[in-house]
């Protein structure tokens, strides 16, 4: 992914920092587009990777967004998305973020409990105007991913339980100044599993047939995101398999006339191509390990700390026989690990570290812990 001539300019570069390959992600997008049915369409979950550069490239080839904050619609907005694309998800909305999404005019809420569609319809009602929801279902669906990042299952806090839609939708009937439109579904991330989008075809299936038989007219089906990257050979997959995941959706999704099929993905639109660079600070043995300190840690990719994530990490200033590091970062804390036992070209201090597939939830989740600065981002069209 990076040839001579880019390793020696990025190597003038202070670390950590993060890079981006805006190349790599326009042909991501475009193998993405390429891989649509004429009634699906995407709207990034903008949680993976919020850059402006980024997120101009999604408006460019005219992408909608999954936002979960109302500063996420707000900065959707300041990068020129229209609102109309723009489609509001999460189990905590505040009344503020509701006002400022009704107020924008976003497309759709994606509801997660009775409470908040009866305050999104109170609020409606004292703005005047009729909001269009959909209800995102919990349907106990195992994603067979992290148990962090599993977000169908029934001990997950998100959705509205499968067999409490009845009831639900009882009570939604009195409400006047709400329409629904669609239900939602997402059932984790980093889903590797095609399978897993077959039972959520089937689930579906059932629920689209009752909503008709039960006569609401339902336009979008929303079935979230969660296809999973490759973070283990990252170069064997820098673009996802599009097409075998689409795929399942086209053999197993039933859709009524007019119907609208919404996928929220993040992870594999933006993952591969960010890469977070750091340098050597100490090498020393301890005990029987070698221990690699580098100047990145937990605070610019909290992921290897948080899910004991795998990343794949090089040294590119290099060549040497490989031999076992722990890589770990520079703060005060064990967890702030990239590696254990892991395999690089025997390294010295001031060697520039890659860890790749950083481009979701990596920037993002970082933090300001020990008052550490937020790392820089560069971009492979700026001239560095
Ligand atoms: N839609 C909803 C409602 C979501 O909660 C998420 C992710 C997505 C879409 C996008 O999922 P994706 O296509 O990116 O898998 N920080 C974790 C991942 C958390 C995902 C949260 N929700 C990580 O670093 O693995």
């Amino acid at each position: 992914m990076f040839n001579s001539e880019l390793i020696q300019r990025l190597n003038k570069l202070k670390t950590p920092f993060y890079f981006y390959d805006l190349d790599l992600l326009d042909k991501t997008i475009l193998s993405l587009k390429d891989s649509l049915e004429l009634n699906y369409n995407v709207y990034y979950a903008i949680k993976a990777n919020n850059n402006s550069k980024i997120i101009k490239l999604i408006n460019d080839h005219n992408l909608g967004i999954d936002a979960v904050s109302g500063e996420e619609i707000n900065k959707a907005l300041n990068c020129k998305i229209n609102p109309k694309k723009i489609v509001f998800a999460g189990v905590g909305k505040t009344k503020e973020e509701i006002i400022l999404a009704i107020k924008k005019k976003i497309y759709l809420f994606n509801c997660e409990s009775f409470d908040e569609v009866k305050l999104i319809d109170k609020i409606s009602n004292e703005l005047n105007v009729t909001t269009e929801i959909a209800i995102r279902l919990n349907p106990n669906i195992d994603s067979r991913t992290h148990k962090y990042i599993k977000t169908g299952m029934f001990d997950t806090k998100f959705g509205i339980q499968i067999d409490h839609l009845s009831d639900i939708l009882e009570k939604i009937k009195n409400l006047k100044n709400i329409h629904l439109k669609g239900y939602h579904f997402h059932l984790g991330s980093q889903i590797d599993d095609l399978n897993v989008f077959v039972k959520l075809s089937q689930v579906s299936n059932e629920i689209n047939s009752y909503l008709k038989n039960n006569k609401f007219n339902i336009r979008d089906i929303n079935l979230g995101g969660g296809l999973g990257i490759n973070y283990k050979e990252p170069d064997l997959n820098l673009i996802p398999d599009f097409r075998s995941y689409f795929n399942v959706f086209k053999k197993n999704l039933i859709c009524f006339d007019n119907q609208k099929v919404h996928f929220e993905l993040g992870r594999s639109i933006v993952g591969q191509c960010g890469s977070l660079f750091s340098r050597i600070l100490y090498l020393k043995k301890s005990f029987n390990k070698n221990f690699m300190i580098i100047d990145a840690g937990m605070t610019e990719l909290i992921r290897p700390a948080l899910y004991n994530a795998h990343h794949h990490i090089d040294n590119l200033s290099s060549i040497e026989k490989e031999i076992k590091y722990d890589i770990v970062g520079p703060l005060c804390e064990s967890s702030d690990t990239f590696a254990k036992d892991y395999y690089l070209n025997e390294s010295k201090l001031g060697d520039l570290i890659v860890i790749r597939s950083s481009g979701a939830y990596g920037e993002v989740m970082s933090s300001n812990y020990n008052l550490r600065k937020k790392a820089i981002a560069y971009y492979s069209n700026d001239l560095f």
